[in-house]
């Protein structure tokens, strides 16, 4: 009797803090898919085979609004006549480089209003959940981590090891 009652309360315990981890976890990834909350995405920008499919899908979906050449559209710090910002650089002279891999890959799945938990925030930037597969979204930011010189990469290096 008393054994079968310190196993319920063990069992309670433990149920108790998996859903303590469970909440916890989801509240930090800010995520809905629950398969993207197991781990942090860390990119994979010297993975030659990853990089190569990253620069193809970087050509077909992003390049139209960040540029060829990841360079941005002009004047991209100031926000046009819609009120919107301009898609930002890529390259070392953006600001992509200061968010790790992780939240990169999330404001690209799920785009910038869920990452910021403001569904009404208005952003030329789209969502591609539903687009682009994680396997894909990761390699187009891998390709273009592994533009970025190599003390900007060593830096990108020691955020995403920070996760
Ligand atoms: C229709 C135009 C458009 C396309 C296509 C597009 N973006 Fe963007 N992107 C933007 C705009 C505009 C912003 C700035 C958003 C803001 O500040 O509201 C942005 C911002 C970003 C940011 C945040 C950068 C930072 O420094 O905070 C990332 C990362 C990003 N885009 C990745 C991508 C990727 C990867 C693709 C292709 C899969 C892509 N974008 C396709 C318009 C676009």
């Amino acid at each position: 009797m008393k054994t079968s009652k310190a196993i319920l309360a063990l069992l309670t315990a433990a149920a108790l803090a998996a859903a303590f981890l469970t909440t916890r976890w989801t509240g930090i990834a800010g995520a809905t898919d629950p398969e993207n909350l197991s781990q942090a995405v860390v990119l994979r920008d010297r993975d030659a085979g990853v990089v190569a499919l990253g620069a193809k899908v970087y050509a077909s979906e992003c390049a139209a609004c960040h540029g060829d050449g990841l360079q941005g559209q002009p004047d991209w710090r100031v926000p046009g006549d819609d009120g919107l910002r301009p898609a930002p650089p890529h390259d070392a002279t953006g600001h992509t480089w200061h968010h790790d891999g992780d939240a990169l890959f999330r404001l690209t799945k799920y785009g910038l209003a869920e990452v910021i938990g403001d569904p009404d925030f208005a952003t030329g930037m789209p969502a591609y959940e539903g687009v682009l597969s994680d396997a894909e979204i990761i390699a187009v930011l891998s390709y273009i981590k592994s533009t970025w010189p190599a003390e900007i990469r060593a830096q990108h290096d020691k955020l995403e090891k920070r996760q």
